[in-house]
């Protein structure tokens, strides 16, 4: 008995001690940004391209606080979106630059824990396979600290056990939030279409709403943007991987929420055009141009 069971242990602990280091969360260089200088002006359409307002707004509020507060029904529990405002105790004005870049590409706190993938970071973290990928954090940061302080402090998730345990989301990262794009691109027209799958694959997070996602949570990248059901368990995401849409109608679209049959964009989708619709419209034409590559391509 004992000769069976005491190696049974001991590969039960190897196994243990490997899940925890798989589980172990990931930091950027501590030197990542030296050199870099954050600019507000550039950081605010590093922030409309990302859609932050989208959810960390208080409900119901224009002001450009970051108050968080909105809530995110998901089958795990409901999330709550944090305040990060520049508040230095309720929101993130203590936070480095630093500090940014390993929760939006490694979706890891200033603490050491891990995020829930309700915060994007399985998109976000593709910022990182971008030339100006640290550059736009730095902007970033730049930007969010010139927005005003909220004091009212972020409120706890409503998750069930065994989901309110952080350290298991380390493995939850190594299956579904390697750092990949996900569609190859052709050398025609090369540069629009790189622009275009950043913005698509990395901040605008297009996925996390238009494409199916597993029983663990997990974004189905072999069915990308071929539409979703609504984590609200109310109806379906639209594809968006096969529009027959010409390219104004799209830009047009991405603008002012108006489709081809002058109907107007509704549920989450509208929150995603008011902030696509502050960028430059060399933007979305470029949004545009990767999904019209994309319905182009044989499936
Ligand atoms: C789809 C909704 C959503 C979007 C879009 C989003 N976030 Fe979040 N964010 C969340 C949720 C939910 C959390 C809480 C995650 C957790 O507790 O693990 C969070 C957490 C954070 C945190 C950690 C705050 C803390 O107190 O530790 C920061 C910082 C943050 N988000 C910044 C941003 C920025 C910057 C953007 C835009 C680039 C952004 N978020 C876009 C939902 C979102
Ligand atoms: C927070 C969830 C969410 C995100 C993020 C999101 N969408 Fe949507 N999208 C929707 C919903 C919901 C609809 C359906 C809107 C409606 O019913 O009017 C939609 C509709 C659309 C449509 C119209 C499709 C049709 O056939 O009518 C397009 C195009 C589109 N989205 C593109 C995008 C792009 C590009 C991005 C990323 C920049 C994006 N969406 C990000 C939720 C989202």
């Amino acid at each position: 008995m004992r000769r069976v069971l005491v190696p049974l242990a001991g590969l039960a602990a190897l196994c243990a001690l490997a899940l925890w280091q798989l589980s172990a969360p990931k930091a950027l260089p501590p030197d990542a940004f030296d050199g870099f200088t954050g600019h507000p002006k550039a950081g605010e359409l590093v922030f409309h391209a990302a859609g932050c307002a989208s959810c960390h707004m208080a409900p119901q509020s224009d002001s450009p606080e970051l108050a968080g507060g909105m809530r995110f029904a998901s089958p795990f529990g409901t999330f709550r979106a944090p305040n990060i405002s520049a508040h230095p105790v309720h929101g993130i004005g203590r936070w480095t630059v630093r500090d940014l870049g390993n929760a939006m590409i490694y979706g890891t706190s200033p603490a050491g824990q891990h995020y829930y993938p309700a915060f994007p970071y399985s998109s976000y973290g593709r910022m990182a396979l971008w030339e100006g990928g640290l550059q736009d954090i730095a902007d970033l940061h730049s930007y969010l600290m010139t927005l005003p302080a909220s004091d009212s402090p972020s409120e706890p998730h409503d998750l069930a056990f065994p989901f309110t345990l952080r350290r298991g989301l380390g493995l939850w990262k190594q299956l579904f939030a390697q750092q990949a794009w996900v569609t190859p691109l052709d050398t025609e027209n090369a540069h629009t279409l790189a622009r275009g799958r950043y913005l698509v694959e990395a901040l605008g997070h297009c996925g996390a709403c238009h494409t199916p996602r597993n029983l663990l949570g997990g974004l189905q990248t072999s069915a990308w943007l071929s539409g979703a059901a609504n984590p609200t368990g109310r109806g379906r995401i639209p594809p968006i991987d096969a529009l027959e849409w010409g390219e104004r109608d799209l830009t047009y679209y991405l603008k002012t929420g108006f489709t081809p049959d002058f109907d107007s964009a509704g549920g989450h989708m509208a929150a995603v055009i008011a902030s696509l619709s502050k960028l430059p419209e060399s933007e979305r034409a470029a949004i545009a141009a990767y999904l019209l590559d994309l319905a182009a391509r044989p499936r």
